[in-house]
């Protein structure tokens, strides 16, 4: 019998991911286009809906043409992508504007408004989470009070993952676990809240239907199939956010389990079977991508994010570097940080390059070098970044832990996830093993994964990943280092709140 084949796209916010799997998980071949981050402000950040299609079509024809898999044999597509952006189409299916994207901050006074219109304590009942400026709800509100023409021509409001649904479907659909991350959603009930749409004045027409993730959403339309090489009538399942596909992709699909993901965003994220939410908004409460599981979730905005900003503005050296070695440029910078010790020599980094979500849900903080010396170079403050990145995971760790959600036995993914030396900072601060599915794919196999169950090549999602998805113990803690590196962690949390007030002065002054 001839070897069947799932298709995993993921809308990263670097480029798209395509990655091909065999129905037994085996990775194929995977391609990755990239695309701009705009950020026209301060604390804004849009991109392009049509550099994802475009990404999109090129990653899956190139992938297509070069693995020489027939089309045909390819059984279904799953898609994932950065949560929360906002996409608004006219009436024909164009976009109206760029697309608001998660990590953008400029809707303080929106979620003021909504919280207003709504109440925090029903807003948190419904929505399980206080008004976010990452969460889509308070982007649209946005557009309404300061680009009206454009609200006026909206005809449908779609996340980034579900745009490339739309371009391969024609379906405006969305899936629960990345509409939960909208703020429109009533998330115990797994379903848009009229309550929520009323008191914002938002048209429910606008929004697409939604399905759970391993559902069957749609098939590729021909027009999609000549321009990405897939065949007309594949399956396209509903997918998820990111962050829930790559859940799937890591196997962690069973209440107690938990991962993180050192990608552009850091985030611990943990299966529950019950909503649970913290009151204070300092970490999130969405739909899980397994039918009737929720999760815990927290966001450091800029993980990976913050590497990548130091490479682009002060690595030229290393990047020329690795271009003549042929290696990848993260393992130079990760090799420099390798020769500092614990506490970078007495520098400390706060990750808030892009505002912060968790814990801190805080739009106008912004990053922090402390400790500068004349003695620091490139290797502290590589090393000084992913100490901070660290330490805000373990801030995170520690709120999960106070809401008594299990979370010890830790999968990794992401980009920073590859660096040996971040992965035992990870392992040492957060005080457990840090372990990775052998496959090293994170959301695109997610998404392939649902897919195939989406085409009944699988029972369940459950029964996918236990067939499918093979763990590696990657890092210990150790105990030793922790404790060195505990004196320097109570330091970075008294930062953010003594500075608390000045990042507000510091953005009163740019006004
Ligand atoms: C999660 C979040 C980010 C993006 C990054 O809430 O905003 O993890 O999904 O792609």
């Amino acid at each position: 019998m001839a070897e069947l084949y799932c298709l995993g796209i993921d809308i990263g916010t670097s480029g798209t991911k395509a990655a091909l799997f065999t129905q037994s998980g085996q990775a194929v071949l995977s391609k990755t286009e990239g695309y701009p981050l705009y950020q026209p402000h301060n604390g804004w950040a849009e991109q392009d809906p049509l550099d994802w299609w475009d990404a999109v079509r090129k990653s899956v024809s190139g992938l297509i043409s070069e693995s020489g898999v027939a089309p045909a044999d390819i059984k279904a597509v799953g898609l994932s992508g950065q949560m929360h952006g906002l996409v608004m189409l006219d009436a024909n299916g164009n976009p109206l504007r760029r697309a608001i994207i998660w990590c953008d901050q400029r809707t303080a006074r929106e979620c003021e408004e909504m919280t207003a219109l709504i109440g925090r304590r029903r807003l948190i009942e419904i929505t399980a989470n206080p008004a976010l400026t990452g969460f889509t709800a308070s982007k649209i509100l946005w557009v309404r009070n300061n680009e009206p023409a454009i609200y006026e021509k909206c005809a449908h409001i779609l996340l980034p993952k579900d745009y490339i649904r739309y371009m391969l479907t024609g379906e405006c659909m969305t899936d629960v676990s990345d509409a939960s991350g909208m703020q429109l959603m009533d998330v115990p009930k797994r379903a848009w809240s009229p309550e929520i749409l009323k008191k914002l004045e938002i048209d429910g027409n606008l929004l697409p239907r939604m399905c759970e993730s391993p559902d069957r959403a749609g098939v590729v339309s021909t027009k999609a199939a000549g321009e990405t090489g897939l065949c007309a009538g594949t399956v396209v399942a509903g997918g998820a956010g990111d962050n829930a596909a790559a859940a799937v992709g890591m196997g962690v699909v069973k209440p107690g389990s938990a991962f993180m993901t050192i990608g552009s965003s850091g985030v611990i994220y943990a299966v529950t079977d019950k909503v649970s939410i913290d009151l204070d908004g300092r970490v999130n409460t969405l739909c899980a991508s397994v039918p009737g599981g929720w999760t815990v979730m927290s966001c450091t905005q800029a993980a990976g994010l913050s590497l990548q900003w130091f490479r682009d503005n002060f690595c030229l050296k290393e990047v020329l570097a690795a271009e003549k070695q042929g290696v990848d440029v993260y393992d130079l910078m990760g090799g420099l940080a390798e020769e500092v010790g614990i506490g970078a020599q007495g520098l400390l980094f706060l990750p808030y390059l892009m505002g912060e979500r968790a814990p801190h849900p805080d739009a106008l903080c912004r990053g922090v070098f402390f400790g500068l010396s004349a003695m620091h170079g490139a290797a502290h403050m590589i090393r000084a970044i992913m100490e901070g990145v660290a330490y805000s995971q373990w801030e995170c760790l520690d709120v999960l832990a106070e809401m008594g959600v299990a979370a010890d036995d830790m999968m990794i993914c992401g980009g920073g996830g590859r660096s040996r030396l971040w992965r035992q900072i990870l392992a040492d601060t957060l005080g457990c093993t840090v372990s990775s599915a052998r496959h090293d794919e994170g959301p695109a196999l997610g998404a392939a994964i649902l897919g195939a169950v989406a085409a009944g090549l699988y029972g369940s999602v459950g029964e996918a990943c236990e067939r499918i998805v093979a763990r590696e113990r990657l890092n210990d803690p150790i105990e030793t280092n922790r404790m060195k590196y505990r004196g320097y962690f109570d330091l970075y949390k008294r930062l953010y709140v003594n500075l608390r007030d000045d990042f507000e002065r510091l953005n009163a002054l740019q006004k």
